[in-house]
């Protein structure tokens, strides 16, 4: 096998900053807690975790922008402490719903602009220009002023930026944030074409879904911690059974949760409040328990409503996240 293109081992970092005004409190923040992770050459490779996470403290590190506490990352085989430079020059990073494109000016003087940044020889510029307009399918909108693109558009030029100087490797850090569904979906769309043109692909996102439909492997991430890394498949069979049963009534006590637990297959309860009712979700391995033998364990409830369905990646996802922050 190749070298790994993301490699990392026992990854920190600690943020600390000051708290309050006049009684001013050192806070510290262990934004990532020894991290593991490895991605090949041609992955694309999902860290997918609930906000606050870690995922773009451990992007910008990746990419260069911020410096380990301890442990070692290296990219495409250079320690990103001691040689960013060579890194940054092989890689493209774009921030999800960011800003700092020029309005005044079109898209296409923007990219002129990154291009020289970047360094992307003049001889090539005006073509490369026009290979990543088509790319990101910017190129009939590409001489109208960034004011007057929709928040689709602007992403789509961030990208479209992020690719001028040709990267092996793309970090894309929550690339639909604050996108409406048809231009996230046009985003994927774009993130597949990109990868099938062999890119190798770093995406943040906390979409299960959104990682489902892109990578071919994902990790979760969750308060500094990777806590699962899978294929999706291998993420699914985490679960095992794969039913999901969801039991509503008006509340319940820790007699009827015992006895819910007690039956067979029923491997974990997640007790969700909306209002007056409360909702059970129960992960159920085993065909045995049915509908009516829960019903039986809840004499003494009233208006019971019962649903099953097919577990999920998202509720798996949901799981993971919700046992480590319990
Ligand atoms: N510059 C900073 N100073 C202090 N704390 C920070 C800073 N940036 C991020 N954090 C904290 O580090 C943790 C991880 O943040 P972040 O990497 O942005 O997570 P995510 O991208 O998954 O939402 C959070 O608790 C966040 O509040
Ligand atoms: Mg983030």
């Amino acid at each position: 096998m190749s070298l790994p293109v993301i490699l990392t081992r026992d990854l920190t970092r600690v943020y600390q900053s000051r708290k309050g005004f006049f009684f001013q409190d050192a806070v510290r923040t262990e934004a990532l807690r020894g991290v593991n992770l490895e991605v090949s050459s041609g992955e694309v490779y999902g860290l997918l975790g609930p906000n606050g996470a870690g995922k773009t403290t451990l992007t910008k590190i990746l990419a260069t922008l911020l410096l380990p506490t301890s442990g070692t990352a290296r990219v495409l085989g250079l320690d990103v402490s001691t040689e960013s430079r060579a890194i940054r020059s092989r890689i493209g990073l774009v921030l999800g719903g960011e800003r700092g494109l020029y309005n005044r000016v079109s898209g296409r003087e923007n990219l002129r602009y990154f291009a020289d940044l970047y360094g992307v020889p003049v001889a090539r510029r005006a073509r490369r220009i026009d290979e990543v307009l088509e790319l990101v399918g910017m190129t009939s909108a590409a001489d109208r002023r960034v004011e007057e693109y929709s928040r689709g558009m602007k992403q789509r030029i961030h990208l479209a930026r992020g690719l001028l100087h040709e990267p092996e490797l793309l970090f894309l850090d929550e690339p639909t944030i604050g996108l409406d569904p048809k231009s996230a979906r046009e985003i994927r769309k774009l993130i597949r074409t990109l990868a099938s043109q062999g890119v190798t692909i770093f995406l943040t996102t906390h979409y299960m879904f959104e990682a489902e439909e892109l990578c071919h492997r994902i990790s979760v991430l969750t308060r500094g911690r990777i806590v699962a890394e899978d294929t999706v498949d291998g993420l699914r069979r985490l679960v095992g059974g794969d039913r999901t049963i969801e039991v509503e009534g008006y509340g319940f006590d820790e007699k009827e949760l015992s006895l819910l637990r007690a039956l067979p297959g029923v491997s974990r309860i997640v007790e969700e409040d909306f209002g007056p009712r409360e909702r059970l979700t129960l992960r159920v391995r085993t065909p045995e328990t049915t509908e009516g033998d829960i019903r039986a364990s809840l004499p003494l409830q009233r208006d019971l409503r019962i649903r099953e369905r097919t577990t999920t990646l998202e509720d798996i996802y949901l799981d993971l996240v919700e046992e480590e922050a319990t």
